[in-house]
């Protein structure tokens, strides 16, 4: 069995390493997986930034979709040759999220998905929603899924009502997607105007081009008749939050869920008071809530916008295709 460890922080020591296949325990399945997407954090955890006390050796990676290869024992929803998506916050199974659930994130500090066999609690698995491939299935358990936390769990968004979204990354599309086909007017912002094409053709209702328009919270303001969105889907983090606070209604929602632009700044808080806005930390979401999403994904045939795979043994690259920011929607690796 091949998997990828991180010696030290850094991509230049991550390498593939053979060793014998898992065993599953009392209540664990051993997993083929077949497929994984790479998200922002992993560039985080491989290079320290995400866990910098992380024990060493490693094996990242946040999100996978495989087969069920063996069950341990006491696991009776699960069976050999279920085709299965992982679930990232594997304890958060339903209700309110607790401080405790954070340590049970898979590809850091739980299992990481770089491998061609991994071993998890059984709760921490799922059916593939119908019709799905394994590399469509495996964009969903992030990116999807923070994406409905904002729009849905947290932002309990309406038919009619309009979202900012930043940025054409997995989460920022996944959104765009899930808005549109719930009748939700959707913004959204990008570098460079052919992603905003793109963006478009998915029925995005308005685009705005970030870097050649600085001042993309007054064009929001103005395409919302002065008043405002209803939700922002927050990716963007600290260099991104003033111009969302300022382009929020009164009484709206900031999903606020990124890191992009960093965590740290000065920032003018005012608008969160002077009008009374929600601002909402967003951490993914619950099992429960994620068959919720699937359900919803199949009734409305979203089908994730992938933007390149590669092989297992490409793994280094497309971590480096995913840092250099050119990508739209999900990189995805298959095995
Ligand atoms: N809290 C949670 O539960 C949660 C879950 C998932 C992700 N996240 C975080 O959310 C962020 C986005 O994740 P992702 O997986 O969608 O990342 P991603 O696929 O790497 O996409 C990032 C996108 O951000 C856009 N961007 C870069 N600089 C920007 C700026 N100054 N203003 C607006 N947009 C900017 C770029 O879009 P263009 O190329 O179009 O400019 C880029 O494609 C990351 O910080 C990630 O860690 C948090």
């Amino acid at each position: 069995m091949r998997a990828y460890r991180l010696s030290q922080f850094g991509l230049d020591h991550l390498h593939m390493k053979s060793s014998p296949p898992p065993t599953p325990g009392d209540g664990e399945v051993l997993i083929q997986v077949k497929a994984i997407s790479l998200n922002h954090r992993d560039l985080m955890v491989i290079d320290g930034r995400y866990h910098p006390k992380l024990p060493l050796p490693a094996v990242p990676i946040s999100d996978g979709a495989g087969v069920v290869a063996a069950v341990g024992a006491n696991v009776d929803r699960v069976a050999v040759g279920d085709r299965i998506v992982t679930h990232f916050v594997t304890d958060w199974i339903d209700g309110p999220f607790r401080g405790e659930y954070l340590k049970t994130s898979l590809g850091t500090p739980g299992a990481g998905l770089a491998a061609e066999q991994v071993v998890l609690p059984a709760q921490a698995v799922l059916p593939i929603p119908a019709g799905y491939s394994f590399a469509e299935a495996a964009t969903l358990p992030i990116a999807a899924l923070t994406a409905w936390s904002a729009l849905v769990t947290e932002g309990g968004m309406k038919t009619g009502q309009t979202v900012l979204t930043l940025g054409t990354g997995g989460v920022s599309l996944f959104a765009l997607q899930l808005a549109k086909a719930m009748g939700i007017r959707v913004i959204i912002t990008s570098s460079d105007d052919e992603k905003l094409v793109r963006a478009s053709r998915l029925g995005a209702d308005e685009t705005i081009n970030y870097r050649t328009t600085p001042e993309w919270d007054r064009v929001v303001l103005d395409r919302t008749n002065g008043v405002g969105v209803d939700v922002v889907v927050e990716t963007g983090g600290s260099g991104t939050l003033e111009r969302s606070l300022r382009a929020t209604r009164p009484g709206g929602t900031i999903a606020f869920l990124g890191a992009i632009t960093g965590l740290r700044s000065m920032l003018n808080v005012a608008p969160i008071v002077m009008k009374r806005l929600h601002v909402a930390g967003i951490y993914v979401d619950s099992k429960r809530n994620f068959e919720k999403l699937n359900r919803f994904l199949t009734s409305h045939r979203i089908q994730p916008v992938i933007d390149r795979t590669f092989s297992f043994e490409q793994l280094p690259g497309a971590l480096l295709h995913l840092q250099a920011g050119a990508h739209f929607g999900k990189v995805v690796v298959e095995y």
